[in-house]
């Protein structure tokens, strides 16, 4: 994640820039799949693709769309030691060599194994809820739950100190986000920058420590893969690794939940009824949120060689952005594409990607998910939104609120009530 943003999503389209149309892009992606479905963008010097059957093909076709920025014709190598370190991970790279690096942690993101600690997410989960609801009827479920939930999980998975979890978070926030609007391009990637070379000598140091003393946790695996006989991941390799699973799975997993409350307390005033209890229910709905307010948005590739999508040419080194968040919306593909129905089956959504790069998290994501809703709906009833004026995620391609304050009766406080 360079100053260029996610394989180099270099910015947010023209059309996209206002906190308005960052909010709610729909009606202009629903626009964009009518007139222009794969189109070139002068300014960005990259291509966007909307349409379902377009992205699904982009992301299914690793031979002719790479993850690897690299291959672009506008790539330009990172200047300093640390700073390229994403560039290292499965994220970035091409089959065989992704497969390899991703076969090093993979295990530990099953959902059986994870079952597992479900307990102890949903003691994490119901800890703060217990500091957050009370009588005043007033949380902010980003700051409250969905924010601290997602980083306390993968710093205990990875086995990051407690006391550490701050600055873990500090750091996956910065990764991601975009460029302040009083910010030159220059000062942004100098703080991107700084950022990689601090989590990197942050993680060198654990590494050094599991190496000495491993432990059942994240980073042990990752230190036994590196120093194994022949090594099956580099020293940058181990970086990367630690440096992603702690980005990709935070900010992400924020917007699932928050976008879930959002999308309830817009729906059917008895929803959070319905799914209160219903395990299945909710795990449902929570596939539509996906589907309807996905927290990732855009996903880039680099085209490898002349191919024609949508009917216009693609040349080789050239970037192409696939708009999850509009093919997810695609009328061709989804009946009413446009409603949230927290029932929906079939939802072959795009949320999570798809293909070699499927997400990774997804089976801990969903759980997370699933075990903070529960734990909140447990707690509260007769929720609204308690702020009309909601400011997006800044990022370019992460989709999402910076705060949700809701009102809401704490469940049981009232003894007349069943
Ligand atoms: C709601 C939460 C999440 C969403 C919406 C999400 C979305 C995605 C998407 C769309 C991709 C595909 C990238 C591409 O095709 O270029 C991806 C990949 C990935 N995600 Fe997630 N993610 C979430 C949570 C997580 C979590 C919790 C973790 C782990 C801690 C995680 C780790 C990864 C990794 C390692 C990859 C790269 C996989 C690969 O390249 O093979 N994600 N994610």
């Amino acid at each position: 994640m360079s100053s260029a943003g996610p394989r180099g999503i270099q910015a947010v389209p023209q059309e996209l820039r206002d906190r308005e149309s960052w909010l709610d892009p729909f009606d202009w992606y629903r626009r964009m799949r009518e007139s222009a479905p794969v189109r070139y963008d002068e300014e960005r010097h990259s291509w966007d693709v909307f349409r379902y059957a377009d992205v699904k093909r982009v992301l299914d076709d690793d031979e002719t769309f790479s993850v690897d920025p690299r291959e672009a014709n506008d790539f330009v190598e990172p200047e300093e030691p640390g700073e390229g370190l994403m560039l290292d991970t499965m994220l970035f790279e091409d089959p065989p060599r992704h497969g390899e690096l991703r076969g090093v942690v993979d295990d530990w993101f099953r959902p059986r194994r994870l079952a597992d600690r479900e307990p102890r997410f949903r003691e994490i989960a119901g800890g703060l809820l217990e500091d957050a609801v009370g009588a005043d009827g007033r949380m902010d479920v980003v700051a409250d739950l969905a924010s601290p939930f997602p980083v306390t999980v993968i710093a205990e998975l990875l086995g990051v100190p407690p006391t550490d979890r701050d600055r873990f978070k500090t750091w996956s926030d910065a990764l991601v986000e975009a460029a302040g609007a009083e910010e030159s391009a220059d000062a942004y990637a100098d703080r991107q920058r700084e950022t990689q070379v601090e989590m990197a000598q942050y993680f060198l140091e654990m590494i050094e420590a599991r190496r000495e003393e491993p432990r059942d946790d994240l980073l042990s695996v990752i230190v036994t893969a590196e120093s194994e006989a022949g090594g099956r991941l580099s020293r940058e390799e181990a970086l990367g690794t630690c440096m992603l699973l702690l980005v990709a799975g935070n900010i992400t997993t924020t917007n699932l939940i928050a976008n879930a409350v959002r999308c309830f307390v817009e729906a059917d005033a008895d929803l959070f009824d319905e799914l209160r209890g219903d395990e299945r229910a909710l795990a449902s709905a929570v596939e539509e949120v996906l589907r309807y307010r996905s927290p990732v948005q855009a996903m880039g590739r680099v085209a490898t060689e002349d191919v024609t999508l949508g009917g216009e040419t693609v040349e080789a080194g050239d970037r192409v952005i696939a708009w999850l968040g509009s093919a997810n919306r695609d009328e061709r593909q989804f009946e009413s594409a446009g409603e949230f129905r927290p029932d929906r089956s079939p939802n072959q959504h795009l949320g999570f990607g798809y293909g070699t790069h499927y997400c990774l998290g997804a089976p801990l994501a969903r759980l997370e998910a699933e075990v903070g809703l529960s734990e909140l709906l447990d707690r509260v009833e007769r929720v609204e939104l308690a702020e009309d004026r909601l400011q997006p995620t800044r990022s370019s391609f992460i989709y999402g609120v910076e705060s949700l304050p809701i009102r809401y009766d704490e469940r049981g406080s009232d003894p007349t009530r069943d």
